[in-house]
Formats: structure tokens, sequence, C-alpha cells
């Protein structure tokens, strides 16, 4: 099987790339490396660095005949998309029926895209399914969800199998803060430095999932190959105040935590229910909060020695 993975240097990507690289799928990856580096990519694979948005992406798709898309590329700043809606625009919904118009032409079998939690919006009713009215408050909100919707109509048109990841708060190694929900890496390099954390709130909760999981669910989803919306989550809400209390706690910081008002627009509570996904693509998230966090810690600090080796 060819997977074709768009973003596949990335954060998620990579891990996306090494889990399939390990099982023998023969993996080709498209990314611009506007957030990323080549530091990541797994031996074994192919890679074409390129903005999807180059008209010379059909012509990597017409060659390599992918049976798989998995499409991960994306501006993923909610607050660059306030700043700069048709960026974002481009970037994630226009972008995205290019890719899209190239996997039906050459007749891809399977569609996989990585979706949000910031598409359901600030519900009442927890933990949130799969089949709850959508209500984005972000132009990057509105630009994943419009990508769902020209997903599932050229799925129907052109027969492939369209599967729909809505990702909760994914972090873990290779994370950097500059994406959709980087806070447990602006944490881990902020008590590194040893500097204070800053929190707007702290009561407000959030649903970490963690990336390595992430990774086996994508590679759930191409072996089921089955058309559906699914939810990518632990299921879990977490304060982010207790995820950095935690944090604190096992990096022995001795900084300080400085609590700031809540930020408008901030969503106060999130949970995804993931029964669906657990029932229908036979994934369990295995990572707890505390195992991920300390792979995650673990990796930043061997990055950071690494960094001081370089600089002396
Ligand atoms: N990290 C999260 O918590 C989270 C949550 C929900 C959804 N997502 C989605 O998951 C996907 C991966 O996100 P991530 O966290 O790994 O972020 P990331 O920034 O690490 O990965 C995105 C990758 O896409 C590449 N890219 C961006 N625009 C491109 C373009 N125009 N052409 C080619 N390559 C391009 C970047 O260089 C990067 O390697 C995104 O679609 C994001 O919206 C992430």
């Amino acid at each position: 099987m060819k997977v074709l993975i768009t973003g596949g240097a990335g954060f998620i990507g990579s891990h996306v790339a090494e889990e399939l690289v390990a099982l023998n799928y023969n993996v080709v990856i498209i990314d611009n490396l506007a957030t990323s580096s080549t530091n990541y990519l797994p031996n074994g694979i192919r890679f074409y660095q390129m903005d999807i948005q180059d008209p010379s992406v059909e012509s990597i798709f017409k060659n390599e005949k992918p049976d798989i898309v998995i499409h991960l590329a994306a501006q993923t700043s909610v607050i660059n998309s306030m700043k700069d809606p048709y960026f974002d625009f481009q970037s994630n919904t226009a972008a995205t029926v290019k890719i899209l118009d190239y996997s039906s032409n050459v007749g891809v079998k399977q569609f996989l895209f990585a979706s949000t939690a910031a598409v359901y919006g600030d519900s009442k009713k927890l933990p949130l399914q799969e089949s709850d009215v959508l209500d984005p408050q972000s132009f990057y909100a509105v630009s994943k969800y419009a990508a769902e919707k020209y997903i599932q109509t050229y799925a129907k048109l052109h027969n492939f199998t369209s599967t729909i990841l809505r990702f909760a708060n994914v972090y873990g190694p290779r994370q950097n803060n500059s994406g959709e929900a980087g806070v447990v890496d602006i944490f881990v390099s902020t008590i590194l430095s040893e500097n204070d954390c800053v929190i707007y709130g702290g009561n407000q909760t959030r649903d970490f999932i963690y990336v390595k999981d992430v990774a086996v669910a994508c590679r759930k989803a191409v072996e089921k190959n089955k058309s559906g919306i699914f939810n990518v989550s632990s299921n879990i809400e977490l304060a982010i105040g207790d995820l950095n209390d935690t944090m604190m706690k096992k990096m022995l910081s001795r900084g300080k935590t400085v609590y700031k008002p809540y930020r408008t627009g901030e969503l106060l509570r999130s949970v995804l229910s993931n029964e669906k996904t657990k029932k229908e693509l036979g994934w369990l998230p295995l990572y707890t909060i505390s195992k991920g966090l300390d792979e995650t810690i673990a990796h930043s600090i061997q990055i950071k020695s690494k960094n001081i080796a370089v600089k002396n």
C-alpha cells in the first residue's frame, strides 16, 4: 500500500509516517517545512519539499499514484487564522480541494483528514460526540469544517473512503508551540529555561491525547478503511492549572506560576467522547497523561542538551 502524507514532516505527521514505515507501508511525504524540518523524517520514505498549493503537486500525485492520502498539512494556528482568514482559507480549505482533485484523478481509495475539536465550538453538552451540532468559533475551525464537507462530497462523487479524524489537544515529542495546542510544549520550554509560567485562567479544561496514540489511530483508520467522523481523544478533562502543577513537580521546577485573567473567547471546557472510535476503529489510547508527559519532557531535555553541546 502506498500512502501519501501531506504535512508528514510535522509534529503529528512524522509520528504517523514512523508508525506506517514500521509496518512496511510505502510512504511518500509532501511538506513545505513551514513549521517543521527534515529532522524527524523516518528512513525509507520519499520526500518532496513543496507547498501543497504549488501546481506541480499534481505531477507528484500522477507519478506516485498513492492508494491512500493522509492530509495533515495545514495552517494550524487559531490566532493566525483570526489575523489572516484568507491565508487560513487558502491553506486549509482551498488547498484541501486541490488535494482532493488530484486524489480523485489518480483513483485514491481512502482519504484521511486531520480535523479538530475546534469545530464543535463552546458546547455545554459534554463529552462532545461526533454527531453533535457544530458551532465553529474561529476561522481555523471554519476552514477545517468546510474542508470536512468538501471531503465528504468528493468521496460520494468519486466513491472513495473518507475518514475524518477530529483530534483533541495533541501533545508529545517534536511539538512546536506555533500550532493549535502547544500548551504542553510551552510549559516544558518555559520550565526548562527557568522562567515563570504564565496562565490565563487555569480552570479551563482540555482533552490531551498523546501523539503516539494519534499515530496509531491514523494507522487503525487506514487498516479499517472505514468512512466516517471519529474523535481521537482521551475522553479525560484536565484543567490547565493542574497540568501545569503536574509538570512543575515532574520537572522539579523552582519557578513560579503567574495566574492572569482569562482571555476573551477562550473555551472553558473541552472533552471529546472516544467511544465511537474505540468501537468502530478498534483503537484505544494507551498512554496515561503521566507517561506521555514523561516521554515529552525526556525528549525536550535531550534536545536542550544537544543544543548546548552544539553551541559549546
Ligand atoms: N496539534 C494538535 O493538537 C492538533 C489538533 C487538532 C488538529 N490538528 C491538525 O493536525 C495536523 C497536523 O498538525 P501538527 O500539530 O502536526 O502541526 P505541524 O505544524 O507540526 O504540522 C503541519 C505540517 O504541515 C506543513 N505544512 C503547512 N502548510 C503547508 C503547505 N501549504 N504545504 C505543504 N506543507 C505544509 C508544515 O510544514 C508541517 O510540517 C494539522 O492539520 C492540524 O490542523 C492538530
